[in-house]
């Protein structure tokens, strides 16, 4: 799975540092103007450093892509985890989409869709039939690109980011459903 420039492919063990730069950076990207330093800082340390993406890496239960440029730079990434859902997800054999991520300027260049697609594949390849996940309520431009994906809104969960008690909107769509619309 390609575009201009990019390509998808399996993160690999000695991908786990620049992993997790960029899953701060984008993470601070998106979020820090609509929340505190200290909350933003918080999950940072918790979620992203190059031992935290090694063990992930490392996980059975997680599957990690990663778009690269043709110089070998990491774009953006994506992780698949295979845990419990949320009583709303309703569907067969769900897999979480834990994480979703494109640097910000590759947004709206082809990269989200050749990660999604290949996200799908992912789930399949697992033998997930539903895949569900999380998003900010008040995070339009992925609510946007979930719904073109023909994800729908089946309920509601929380977040906490740092100490600060969020909602997420949870959407889901059976993993075979096909491109966006
Ligand atoms: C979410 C993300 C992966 C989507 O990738 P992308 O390349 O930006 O997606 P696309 O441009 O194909 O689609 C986004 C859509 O939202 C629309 N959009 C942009 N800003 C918007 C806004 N403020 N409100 C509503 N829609 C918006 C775009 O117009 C586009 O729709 P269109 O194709 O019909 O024009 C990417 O934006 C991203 O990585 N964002 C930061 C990280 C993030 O939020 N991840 C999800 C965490 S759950």
């Amino acid at each position: 799975m390609s575009g201009p420039g990019h390509h998808i492919r399996p993160a690999a063990p000695a991908d786990a540092p620049a992993l997790a730069a960029l899953g701060e950076r984008t993470f601070r990207d998106t979020f820090a103007a609509d929340n505190t330093p200290e909350d933003l800082a918080a999950h940072l340390a918790a979620t992203y450093g190059p031992a935290r993406q090694a063990e992930e890496l490392a996980d059975a239960r997680r599957t990690t892509l990663v778009a690269a440029t043709d110089a070998g730079e990491l774009i953006a990434f994506a992780q698949l985890l295979a845990g419990a859902a949320p009583p709303c997800v309703a569907g067969p054999a769900p897999i979480e989409l834990l994480r979703f991520y494109v640097d910000r300027g590759w947004h709206g260049r082809g990269v989200a869709q050749a990660l999604m697609a290949a996200t799908l594949e992912a789930a399949a390849a697992r033998g997930a039939e539903t895949i569900w996940l999380g998003v900010w309520e008040r995070n339009p431009r992925a609510i946007a690109f979930y719904r073109k994906w023909g994800f729908e809104d089946v309920g509601s969960h929380d977040f906490m980011l740092g100490s600060d008690r969020q909602t997420d909107r949870i959407l889901v769509r059976p993993v075979e459903a096909g491109g966006p619309g």
